[in-house]
């Protein structure tokens, strides 16, 4: 898939932009603040209809705005199609060739993007709950369904713990919204871990592509349900947890507490690798993405790379760029086109961004 033109309306520092992108490589350039990950943003809120720098859509708003509007004209296998997002205090609505459209989860994943950004270290950094949104996120863009179990599980989840709140909860009723937990965890479960195991189908090679260096590289995914479960051994976990969820009124154990790390050389990443490697690890792992994208569906996401690429030597971007296979749509952002000019192909279109505004259209 590629994206064929971006038009924005009131979003962030743009008061309206119109944008035609090159069909393989485009460089968004210019100093900083400028709107050049705004610009990324825009195409990563219509691939996941969320902001990737956890904020409030309200923040989405051009100061003063009442609305935002992206409009942004993709293809796939030779067919347009436009999708549009318009966000508000109220909420976003979201269309699919000007038709309104009901469900997020009917949106999601129309267009996948990918995004490198610095913001990526919170994979490291941050807490569980942003590694799972991580995958789920990836998940639900391209396994139809995903979006609707998550969605179910969250608001049995809700019900369950509300029951377990009661003074004297009715203990059938507990046992029927367990049991329909159970069933939906168990499938989640069987994507996440489908997710993990074709990731790491990638992920030593990336890295040894990337860095130079032969790297066993693995992400662990540590989860209530094991590989091995099966309907009846998770209900003996969740009984046996039974009396500390009625004595603290919740529910202790999930699917909700899921999380995954990266492990090198049969180790924690976190507690070994230099701030290069992880670095590194994150790259592996966004372009890990690709091949994801590519076993479960056939088809080539976009890659959206802000800021990334001056943070490599010259040989590593090189090498990054050798990674993305021919014909997958690119877009990168730097303050400096000489730090990347060596390593961009030919027909890259380079776009200044000021204030924004396009500046200037070239192509090289
Ligand atoms: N809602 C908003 N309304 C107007 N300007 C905004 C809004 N949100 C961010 N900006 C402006 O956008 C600029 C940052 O854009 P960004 O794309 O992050 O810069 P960069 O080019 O460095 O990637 C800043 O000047 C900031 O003030
Ligand atoms: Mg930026």
């Amino acid at each position: 898939m590629i994206i064929k033109a971006i038009k924005l309306t009131d979003f962030r520092n743009y008061k309206s932009c119109e944008i035609t992108l090159s069909e393989t490589m485009n460089v968004f350039v210019g100093k900083n603040a400028q709107g050049k990950t705004n610009l990324l943003e825009s195409i990563l809120y219509v691939s996941t209809t969320r902001s990737h720098r956890s904020v409030e859509d309200e923040s989405l708003l051009r100061e003063g705005a009442e609305v935002s509007r992206i409009m942004l004209r993709m293809s796939e296998n030779g067919i347009d199609s436009d999708l549009t997002c318009m966000i508000s205090k109220e909420g976003k609505r979201l269309f699919v060739q000007k038709q309104p459209v009901k469900k997020v989860s009917e949106f999601v994943g129309k267009l996948n993007a990918i995004l490198f950004s610095p913001t990526d270290f919170e994979l490291f950094e941050g807490s569980p709950r942003i590694r799972r949104r991580f995958m789920d996120m990836e998940i639900g863009k391209e396994v139809s369904g995903y979006v609707t179990l998550m969605n179910s599980y969250q608001k049995l989840l809700k019900e369950r713990n509300l029951l377990l709140k009661e003074d004297k909860p009715d203990m059938d009723y507990l046992e029927v919204l367990t049991n329909q937990l159970i069933q939906i965890s168990m499938k989640i479960s069987k994507e996440r871990r489908r997710f993990i195991a074709v990731m790491n189908s990638y992920l030593s090679n990336n890295y040894e592509v990337i860095s130079g260096e032969k790297m066993p590289l693995e992400i662990h995914y540590f989860s209530l349900i094991e590989e091995k479960d099966s309907e009846a051994s998770v209900r003996a976990k969740y009984e046996k947890c039974l009396e500390r969820d009625l004595f603290t009124r919740q529910t202790n154990i999930g699917i909700h507490k899921d999380d995954f790390s990266f492990w090198m050389r049969g180790k924690d990443a976190n507690e070994i690798a230099s701030q290069g490697q992880k670095r590194m690890i994150l790259l592996s792992c966004k372009a890990a993405l690709i091949g994801y994208i590519r076993t479960i569906s056939h088809r080539d996401a976009v890659l959206l790379l802000d800021d990334v690429l001056s943070e490599l030597d010259e040989v590593r971007q090189k090498n990054l760029l050798h990674l993305i296979p021919e014909g997958i749509q690119t877009v990168i952002t730097t303050t400096n086109i000489e730090e990347i000019r060596n390593i961009l192909p030919a027909k890259t279109r380079i776009f200044e961004i000021e204030g924004g505004r396009i500046a200037s259209i070239r192509e090289v």
